[in-house]
């Protein structure tokens, strides 16, 4: 029997993923970037044990059904695969999120799955290798490798897909405030909906070289530690990532009418003079990005609205790390 358990937390992209060349291997249309967040994480458990006759997965105490568990059934598959392990495994996963936010864990639980079964099964992963491995469950978990900024780099094959560090200690003043307007399971899952837009919306080649720009600009921005301009195109990326979906056929969107009101909030504040920026994913939560020192004020006027345990503060976290 072998065994081992990893933490990984969830990051939310600046430069969002949205669309994929290739589905099976989940090879995305443009490069993305993300801040990975200290506040939400998973720890996963995987044992190796020749003495259980199945593999057995549990998420947050509830063992999940077999067609709940299709993407960790194939990431194991895989490793088994790479490793030569052969005995079945038992997978137990937690998601360390405040109760009811609503917000993905598959970023950070793909992170975790794929560090916990490669070291439970000998596999010796380089941190790019095991990037490339958590793609392969969700696109996003590619970036969970890694701390603070980084990059996911498109490639063109399995091999050339993974994420990089941008800048791992960020050693400035940047967090994001979630605002958990409803924490009810989203309609349209991220991978339904970007295929959608892939195939249906006519802006989708202007998304991908517009999302080129961005990131060439963002990360300029990073490097320079320019909190506004990092802002501003956060946001606009994200926005013209929605048009993708209300442009497709047909029209869909993430936004409900609480995630206006926290737009509308976030451009009076900016008008106020206080600078904060918005980016939403597939799901209608807004995420915040501001300075931390400005984080009661923006939490003061959304108050008004939503309640303490709808407004969570996170600041940028770590990557990988094994507990045992
Ligand atoms: C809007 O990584 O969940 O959050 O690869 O199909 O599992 P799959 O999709 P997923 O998509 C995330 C989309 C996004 C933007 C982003 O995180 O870059």
């Amino acid at each position: 029997m072998t065994q081992a358990t990893a933490r990984a937390h969830t990051n939310i992209a600046l430069i969002k993923y949205w669309g994929k060349q290739d589905e099976q291997l989940k090879l995305p249309q443009n490069n993305s970037l993300s801040l990975t967040l200290d506040h939400f994480y998973t720890d996963t458990t995987v044992i190796f044990d020749s003495s259980i006759a199945t593999d057995d997965f549990q998420l947050d105490g509830q063992k999940l059904a077999p067609q709940n568990a299709i993407k960790i059934q194939q990431l194991i598959d895989h490793v088994r695969q790479l490793s030569g392990q052969t005995a079945h495994a038992q997978v137990i996963s937690t998601n360390h999120v405040p109760t009811s936010a609503g917000l993905a864990s598959s970023a950070s639980g793909f992170a975790a799955l794929a560090a916990a079964a490669s070291k439970a099964a000998g596999l010796d992963l380089t941190q790019r290798d095991l990037s490339r491995l958590a793609r392969r469950g969700s696109g996003s978990a590619s970036r969970s490798i890694f701390g603070g900024f980084a990059e996911w780099q498109k490639g063109d094959s399995d091999e050339t897909s993974y994420a990089v560090p941008i800048q791992e200690t960020v050693d400035w003043e940047i967090a994001m405030l979630t605002v958990v307007v409803t924490a009810k399971e989203k309609k349209i899952s991220s991978s339904v909906g970007m295929k959608r837009s892939v195939l249906t919306s006519p802006y989708y080649s202007a998304w991908v070289a517009n999302a080129t720009q961005d990131l060439t600009q963002i990360k300029q921005a990073i490097a320079s530690q320019n909190f506004e301009q990092v802002g501003q195109i956060s946001e606009r990326n994200a926005m013209r990532m929605h048009a993708l979906t209300l442009s497709s056929d047909p029209s869909f969107t993430y936004f409900n009418a609480d995630s206006l009101k926290v737009m509308q909030a976030v451009n009076q504040l900016r008008d106020a003079g206080i600078p904060c920026y918005y980016t939403m994913d597939a799901g209608p939560n807004v995420k915040i990005i501001c300075r931390p020192t400005d984080a009661p004020k923006i939490t003061a006027v959304l108050s008004a609205d939503f309640a303490p345990d709808q407004l969570i503060l996170a600041q940028p976290g770590p990557g990988i790390s094994y507990l045992d």
